[in-house]
């Protein structure tokens, strides 16, 4: 598949097969996130992997919806924000920015392995903290559902045009 295939064929997929993902897939994935580009390259981020049964079932409350459990595998992508980069003009904290990427990248490299992923960033953090005893100074920025999807066909795309969303030059 070349790259524009894969960013057409990627969709939030929210219904799944009752089917594992192999560990190798799992870490293409994982290893697709590390590969991110981050801001001075901190990599300012952990990869939180919940794909064992009793502890996939602990998260039902943290985002309550039929088809996040049918998910194999969540990836909850966590920032640092120990480790961000903050911009010197403004103090901007970095961290969501690298994080996104990462997710991005995790949800494309997905694509080429066959399986499909949702964003989540709906869930009732606090709980998600819980869960994973994670450390005050870590975010829970998305939980990434992944699996095989239970549908091969991308719905159509709803997207602003080009022409909406381009500026040329200036505004
Ligand atoms: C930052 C972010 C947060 C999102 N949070 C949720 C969410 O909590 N629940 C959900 O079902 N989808 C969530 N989504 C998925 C979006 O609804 C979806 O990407 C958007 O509608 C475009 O559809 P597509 O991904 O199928 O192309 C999120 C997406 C992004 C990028």
């Amino acid at each position: 598949m070349t790259l524009q295939e894969i960013i057409e064929k990627r969709y939030s997929v929210r219904s799944y097969l009752d089917k594992p993902v192999e560990e190798e897939k799992l870490l293409k994935v994982l290893n697709a996130g590390r590969l991110a580009p981050s801001a001075v390259n901190f990599q300012p981020w952990k990869f939180v992997v919940v794909k064992d049964s009793e502890n996939k079932k602990a998260f039902e409350s943290v985002y309550h919806r039929d088809w996040f459990n049918q998910a194999p595998v969540y990836i909850i992508i966590c920032a640092d924000h120990t480790q961000s980069w903050k911009r010197a003009a403004d103090e901007k904290d970095h961290a969501d920015i690298d994080a996104a990427i990462a997710i991005d990248h995790m949800t494309l490299m997905a694509i080429e392995l066959g399986l499909g992923t949702c964003w989540v960033c709906n869930f009732y953090t606090d709980q998600c903290r819980e869960k994973l005893n994670m450390p005050e100074h870590m975010e829970p920025v998305a939980i990434l559902s992944l699996g095989y999807p239970a549908n091969e066909t991308t719905p159509n795309k709803k997207r602003k045009s080009l022409d909406d969303v381009v500026i040329w030059e200036s505004f």
